[in-house]
């Protein structure tokens, strides 16, 4: 893999103007020296041309053609490249775009999926462009949910992206943060209502099933005649069970269901809400909230949801589809901010529960470790287990292609270096911030035994 120079860096981090991580600039950057020479990159969004500007400085000198389309003229971005002859920016809908793009007759080298992010748009857009793409052609799609969030921010993405993994219409799927990368072996393929139906009926079974799984465990966690005092990281494993499937976009749905059951059913007693309001300051009107998820339920024709048995009989073709799901997401959002400060209450007392470095003394039969997050605060976790005699087996992380090195040691993605089942005492979870995400991801997978440091 290409390691970028510090000038390269530095540019990245220079393009402020992007809705991008420093991460997902970097993929850019090394998806575009993949191109070959004379290529063509389309990119459906430009924005301020954010991507377009990584576009433009990693394939210089290769003849490359990028073209960027945009319903609005994004005055900003034909700013950047006055006089620049290989960038070309198109005002149109990515739709009527893709119906001139075909008589072209042009294969697509780089495809980057950023326009709309409705259910329906996405859906349209890789139906639309798929055919354009150059067999073995990459395609990147924006802001598709990490494991952590699960789908609370762009539920359409996730849906429409778990449904073509699920097909497994992507080769050698990659997600770096909220970018997925794949390679587009047919690409006379398309994707239909069907088939993101079963996906969606797939998600919402499996929050139905979660939901029931911590129903009785959360109401009873609630109670704050049993632990006002004793809230503690153990006390909540205990209640999180060994299969944790918990993300944000269950929490959110966990929440939905709490206040249901609060006002709705009268068996709940209404101190099960005391946990709750201590975290919550007593600041919001927990019955306005649970109004307003009702009133988006029954606005919309269905009258909860997710539901063991779902009646979707209203959702007759696409459209209907993203409608349901653009309901689903304003849902999520609106109840996430007190689902939010509920769930990183929680999350703060898990990550409590890290065993520090510092303590590896009293940790003697933990030799082998693996280390999450190939970076600086990675290597520091490696001196500090070095200096302990302690083994390094290799790094975990989202960012690397598997099998690549990183301070010497082979890099993998956690969902490899799990699967493989690589022998191994604990894991390290080498990040500042980042720490909780690394957690939900590592249990969503399945790590459920050692300790972390
Ligand atoms: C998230 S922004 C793109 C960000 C940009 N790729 C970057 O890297 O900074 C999405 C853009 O898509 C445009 N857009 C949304 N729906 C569209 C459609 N149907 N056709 C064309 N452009 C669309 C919006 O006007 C907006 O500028």
């Amino acid at each position: 893999m290409y390691i970028l120079n510090d000038s390269e860096r530095d540019f990245l981090i220079g393009i402020d103007y992007a809705l991008l991580t420093n991460k997902e600039k970097e993929v850019l950057a090394r998806k575009t020296l993949e191109v070959p020479d004379g290529g063509i990159i389309v990119e459906l969004g430009t924005a301020k041309g954010g991507a377009t500007s990584i576009f433009h400085r990693f394939g210089q000198g290769k003849n490359v053609s990028i073209y960027s389309y945009d319903l609005n003229p994004c005055t900003e971005a034909r700013a950047i490249f006055t006089g620049e002859t290989n960038v070309t920016f198109i005002q149109s809908t990515t739709h009527d775009a893709a119906m001139q793009w075909i008589g072209k007759n042009l294969a697509i080298d780089l495809l980057f999926v950023d326009a709309g992010h409705m259910f329906v748009d996405i859906f349209n857009d890789f139906n639309d462009w798929v055919a354009c793409l150059k067999k073995g052609g990459t395609i990147i799609f924006h802001d598709v949910d990490t494991k952590a969030f699960g789908g609370l921010n762009f539920l359409g993405v996730k849906l429409f992206c778990d449904t073509i993994l699920r097909l497994n219409l992507l080769t050698n799927p990659e997600q770096f943060d909220t970018m997925l990368c794949g390679v587009i072996e047919t690409p006379g393929i398309k994707v239909t209502f069907a088939d993101s139906m079963e996906t969606f009926t797939a998600i919402a079974k499996n929050a139905v099933e979660v939901i029931e799984y911590y129903r009785e465990r959360f109401l009873d966690f609630l109670s704050v005649e049993k632990h006002d005092t004793t809230l503690d990281g153990p006390k909540i494993l205990s209640y999180l069970g060994p299969h944790v499937k918990i993300n944000c976009f269950i929490f959110a749905y966990i929440l939905i269901n709490w206040l249901r059951e609060i006002f709705n059913n009268p068996a709940v007693s209404s101190k099960k809400l005391a946990f709750v309001n201590k975290i919550l300051s007593h600041a919001w009107n927990l019955s306005a909230w649970n109004n307003a998820v009702t009133l988006i339920d029954y606005g919309r024709g269905c009258h909860k949801f997710p539901a063991k048995k779902l009646d979707i009989s209203m959702i007759k073709d696409v459209n209907d589809l993203s409608k349901f799901v653009a309901l689903e997401e304003s849902k999520l959002q609106a109840v996430w901010q007190i689902a939010g400060p509920v769930f990183e209450k929680i999350v703060k007392l898990l990550e409590n529960e890290f065993i520090s470095l510092s303590n590896l003394n009293s940790y003697e039969n933990y030799k082998r470790f693996i280390i999450f997050g190939a970076g600086p605060t990675g290597i520091q976790c490696c001196e500090e287990l070095l200096k302990n005699n302690r083994t390094v087996i290799a790094f975990i992380d989202n960012m690397y292609i598997n099998g690549s090195t990183f301070n010497g040691y082979s890099v993998y993605t956690p969902e490899f270096f799990f699967k493989e089942d690589l022998s191994y005492d604990a894991v390290v979870l080498g990040s500042k911030g980042l720490k909780w995400q690394m957690y939900i991801q590592l249990v969503s997978l399945g790590y459920d035994s050692k300790v972390f440091f």
